[in-house]
């Protein structure tokens, strides 16, 4: 039995992972692509951020209630799609990661290489807000059959990763020999997809359709009744795209920087894409880094509707399974409630965007 009282911030479940996963298990989790530069910049940008608290606003209560897509959620804070959670959590994997996500109130993206199944997921979390993240298979018709699984199970929105047509290259794994991912064990394989034989993540890669163009976004919309958030979008142009093929949402996301280094950290791209979409009732989000109450509340300032965490949940996962995904989201919920309370804000509708400002705003005003 881990020893709870030992975890006081998200930092301290990934230290404790480093321990705890077979190293090149830890960097296919923890790394970014190339030199890891987006991946840093993530957390990096998050500090360049500084808060302007209003004060004496009465803040005993706080009710961090909201909706993405009409749904409600008990608080801004939702998970990113993750592969492999049996990697972290033998027994449970996504299934322990669905039952901690609905314990807080989270909605739940659940990732197409996911290790238990789309309808065990569902089965544990009946009334929980669930997602299905996609990407466009070779061939299309595999695509179909998870779209209509998702839909039969009760997931309430298709969640399309379009920044993936290729596999970013994470150098660490790239020289562990013979592979660019380790061999798969067993219960590490995932079960959703058509072929359930893959022995490595390349092999799952390359069923990945790197032919798709914004036509096969519009030919999703026409497929499915689901609503539709395209997971990828960094600048305001795509996000326009996005809204001309009638998307529902947007995740805004660089993929935790783990596919094209260079990008830039999502807290900095956010506005852009929150600006050209304005109007369409498009409902933004990000993702990127996100690790503390105060990362969420910036976010939020800066115009998303909720943010999305990846990896802290495997972390949680790996150092002490539900338990330790719910404890994750325990103490991220305390941070972002008490961060409203001294920012002044008693709900999510009292957040300004003047509330958080570039650092450069107070190198700019030398009294
Ligand atoms: C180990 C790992 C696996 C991931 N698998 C997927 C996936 O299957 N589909 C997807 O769209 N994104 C995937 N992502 C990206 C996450 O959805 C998310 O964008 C990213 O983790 C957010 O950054 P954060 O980890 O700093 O919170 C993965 C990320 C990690 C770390």
């Amino acid at each position: 039995m881990a020893d709870k009282n030992k975890y006081v911030c998200l930092d301290d479940f990934e230290n404790d992972s480093r321990e705890i996963l077979e190293a090149s298990r830890f960097s296919y989790f923890s790394d970014g692509c190339n030199e890891q530069f987006t991946l840093k910049e993530n957390r990096e940008a998050f500090k360049r951020y500084r808060l302007r608290p209003k004060i004496l606003r009465d803040v005993s209560n706080i009710d961090l209630n909201t909706t993405i897509l009409g749904e409600r959620i008990s608080w801004p804070v939702c998970l990113s799609p993750t592969a492999f959670h049996r990697m972290a959590d033998y027994n449970e994997g996504e299934v322990a990661t669905a039952r901690a996500a609905a314990s807080v109130g989270s909605a739940m993206a659940l990732s197409c290489v996911s290790t238990r199944t789309i309808e065990d997921v569902a089965a544990v979390t009946p009334r929980g807000v669930r997602w299905m993240q996609v990407q466009f298979y070779k061939p299309r018709a595999q695509l179909e059959v998870l779209i209509k699984r998702a839909e039969k199970a009760g997931f309430t929105a298709l969640l399309v990763t379009v920044d993936q047509p290729k596999i970013g290259d994470k150098y660490s794994i790239m020289r562990v020999k013979n592979a660019l991912q380790f061999q798969l064990q067993d219960h590490e394989k995932p079960v959703n997809l058509p072929k359930d034989n893959y022995t490595n993540g390349n092999e799952i890669i390359s069923k990945f359709d790197d032919s798709a163009t914004w036509q096969d976004v519009k030919w999703l919309k026409y497929f499915t009744k689901l609503p539709l958030v395209l997971k990828g979008i960094t600048t305001g142009d795509q996000a326009k795209n996005a809204v001309e093929c009638g998307v529902d949402g947007i995740l805004v996301s660089n993929h935790g920087g783990r596919q094209l280094d260079y990008l830039p950290a999502t807290i900095d791209a956010l506005p852009e894409v929150v600006a050209a979409v304005a109007g369409s009732g498009v409902e933004v989000y990000m993702d990127g880094g996100v690790r503390h109450g105060t990362d969420v509340f910036k976010a939020l300032a800066r115009g998303a509707r909720a943010v999305f965490i990846g990896r802290p949940i495997i972390w949680g996962l790996t150092c002490n399974g539900y338990e330790g995904a719910k404890q994750v989201l325990d103490i991220l919920k305390d941070e972002v409630e008490k961060v409203m309370a001294f920012m002044g804000c008693r709900n999510v509708n009292e957040i300004e965007p003047s509330m958080v400002v570039h650092e450069d705003y107070y190198r700019k005003c030398k009294l």
